[in-house]
């Protein structure tokens, strides 16, 4: 596939970026190409990798914003003029203003370590170990108004081992999120994928419940 005909996608983090890696690895034969990184934090590994590969990176600093709605809309506002309409959320640890939301509504997907909906926000591995959950996992939706609340569109499980911990279910976890996110991203650019009145639409067929990544 020529680079003329890919869709560019801007790509949101805050940390590591092992996701946007595997996105940039996964690009070829897909239909997307990873052509800007936003940071809302300063010197992340995720920024420093996507320059290495001579993706254009740019730094937004949350803290140096007075208010939610103009670091926002200044992210906004970076992504236009890179004339971008599609935003993948990929351990992005920013809470967006519905402005944000509203804007992208149905072109902005986000990846979350849980089976939604059970543990959105924060340390979904610790909740799933306390509440002696027999499977993990992790969801890949739209993203709306409502905090890890938009419709699911895939979801991959595994059991839970006696021996598992934090980290080895994170492992786990991350481990499956690079291989299920490049072909959801792929579907969504390829207009495979639909959000219609807050109801992903996958083939056109309503996705009544998540598809499995098996
Ligand atoms: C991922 O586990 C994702 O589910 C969550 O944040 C983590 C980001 O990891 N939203 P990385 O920065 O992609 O390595």
């Amino acid at each position: 596939m020529s680079v003329e005909k890919k869709t560019p996608v801007a790509v949101l983090i805050s940390g590591t970026g092992s996701n946007l890696q595997a996105l940039i690895d996964a690009e070829a034969g897909r239909s997307y190409q990873v052509t800007l990184v936003i940071s809302n934090r300063p010197n992340t590994i995720g920024i420093a990798k996507a320059s290495q590969q001579n993706i254009p990176t740019l730094v937004i600093d949350h803290s140096l914003y007075k208010t939610r709605e103009e670091f926002d809309s200044e992210v906004i506002k970076a992504i236009e003029a890179a004339n971008i309409t599609t935003v993948i959320l990929a351990g992005f640890m920013r809470i967006l203003t519905m402005e944000f939301t509203r804007h992208f509504l149905g072109r902005m997907l986000n990846i979350h370590p849980s089976l939604l909906p059970k543990y959105p926000g924060l340390n979904t591995h610790q909740k799933a170990l306390e509440n002696q959950d027999s499977e993990h996992g992790l969801s890949i939706h739209f993203v709306t108004a409502e905090l890890d609340g938009g419709p699911v569109i895939q979801q991959a499980s595994f059991p839970i081992q006696a021996c598992d911990s934090v980290d080895s279910l994170k492992k786990t976890v991350q481990k499956l999120e690079h291989q299920c996110y490049p072909d959801v991203v792929d579907w969504l650019v390829t207009d495979k994928l639909k959000l219609k009145n807050n109801q992903a639409f996958f083939n056109q067929q309503p996705l009544l419940k998540p598809l499995q990544f098996c």
